[in-house]
């Protein structure tokens, strides 16, 4: 096989090589061209023997005296080694303490490279909804026959946000999995090519760099809402995932969430532990992968808001619906209506 279509066949084999990483090729070809020339110059045939023993063949020829080995012959052998030696000893050392260097400047270089072009896909995706510094913003409502805009949360702070959560322990492929998968119900489209989106997992791990590269760690102050009563609050907090009267929506129907977590009509202790069920939910949220998740609430809403709200379900609560939270609506029959676990409080 000649040199050229020996290269052809490289090509053909990893069409990358025609492209970026020529070097390697033209190593080898400059390798070559050496041992042509060292051939041609020195090779055998060229070879000439001292004069004195001309006429004797190669291998016959008599070798050095043992004086001439025993004296300079092993001064040069050991010079060589010693050479060696010195050789190998300064350069391992200094190969061990530069080659680390070396390659974390690649990775800081293919970092960099990531960042940016990490930026330039979220100006282009998704600074529409998220806001062009990752502060956040709003979307319309998927069901355009809702006109309530859907809160589309910060982005510059979702390390800190979720440093504490008790359902996400990984940032990082929390962000990949929400890009890959979207959240079905929500504003938030899935991106990936294998969920119908546009962007290559590399695009997807590119902007995940980005917005980890641009945290500030500042977290939200949590809103307390005086005032606000406590069917506002459900209506401006929860209504876009439970529906505006709680039977459900890409969230679980609520009206009947109590007596899933146990409660009996009458019965107190039963309902102080569906109260402190259903508000654990809110203050930790859930994820459930390729859905939208359940929020936590812990970081936008005290204590006393959420309390207020876990009292807004307490006063519709009804008996009789299904056993298990079923995403989606599914309200309880109407027969079973009038249940209520909030009798006698006003809002
Ligand atoms: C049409 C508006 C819209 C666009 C475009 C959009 N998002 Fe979102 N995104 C949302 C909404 C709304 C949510 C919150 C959904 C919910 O309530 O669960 C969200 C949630 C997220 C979350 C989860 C945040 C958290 O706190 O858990 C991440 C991460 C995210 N988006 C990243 C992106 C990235 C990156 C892009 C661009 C590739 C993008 N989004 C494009 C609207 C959008
Ligand atoms: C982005 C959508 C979304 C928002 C906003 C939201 N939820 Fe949820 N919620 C869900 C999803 C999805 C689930 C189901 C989680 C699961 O199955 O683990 C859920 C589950 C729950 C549960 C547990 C239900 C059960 O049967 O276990 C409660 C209680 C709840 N939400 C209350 C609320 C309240 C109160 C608010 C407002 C403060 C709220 N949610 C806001 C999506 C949402």
């Amino acid at each position: 096989m000649t040199v050229p279509s020996l290269l052809l066949a490289v090509e053909a084999a990893e069409p990358d090589l025609a492209g970026g990483s020529s070097v390697p090729i033209l190593l080898l070809v400059l390798a070559l061209g050496g041992f042509a020339v060292a051939y041609l110059l020195v090779g055998p045939g060229k070879r000439k023997g001292p004069k004195r023993y001309g006429d004797i063949p190669l291998a016959q020829r008599p070798y050095h005296s043992d004086a001439e080995l025993e004296g300079p012959g092993l001064e040069r052998a050991m010079s060589w080694g010693v050479a060696f030696a010195v050789f190998a000893s300064l350069f391992l050392p200094l190969y061990w303490l530069i080659e680390p260097g070396r390659i974390n400047d690649r990775v800081d270089e293919f970092y960099a490279q990531d960042v940016a072009s990490g930026r330039a896909q979220y100006q282009n995706a998704c600074a529409s909804c998220h806001g062009v510094n990752l502060e956040g913003g709003s979307a319309p409502h998927p069901d355009a026959s809702i006109e309530t805009a859907w809160p589309v949360p910060a982005l510059n702070n979702i390390v800190a946000r979720y440093r504490d959560s008790a359902v996400v322990d990984d940032v990082r492929e929390h962000i990949i999995l929400t890009l890959r998968y979207g959240r079905s119900g929500t504003p938030m489209q899935a991106f990936s090519v294998g969920s119908g989106g546009a962007l290559s997992d590399n695009q997807l791990e590119a902007i995940t760099a980005y917005i980890l590269s641009v945290q500030t760690g500042e977290l939200p102050e949590a809103q307390a809402f005086v005032g606000q009563s406590r069917d506002t609050l459900f209506a401006n907090n929860c209504a876009r995932c439970h529906g505006e009267n709680a039977e459900g929506y890409v969230g679980p129907q609520l009206i009947n969430v109590f007596e899933r977590y146990g409660w009996v009509p009458g019965d107190d202790e039963s309902l102080e532990q569906a109260k402190a069920a259903v508000k654990q939910a809110i203050v930790n949220g859930r994820i459930v992968p390729g859905q939208a998740p359940m929020p936590s609430f812990a970081l936008e809403l005290t204590d006393d808001a959420i309390d207020r709200i876990v009292d807004h379900l307490a006063s519709i609560q009804q008996t009789g619906g299904p056993a298990f939270a079923q995403i989606g609506g599914d309200p309880v029959p109407a027969d079973d209506a009038g249940t209520d676990a909030d009798a006698g409080t006003e809002d």
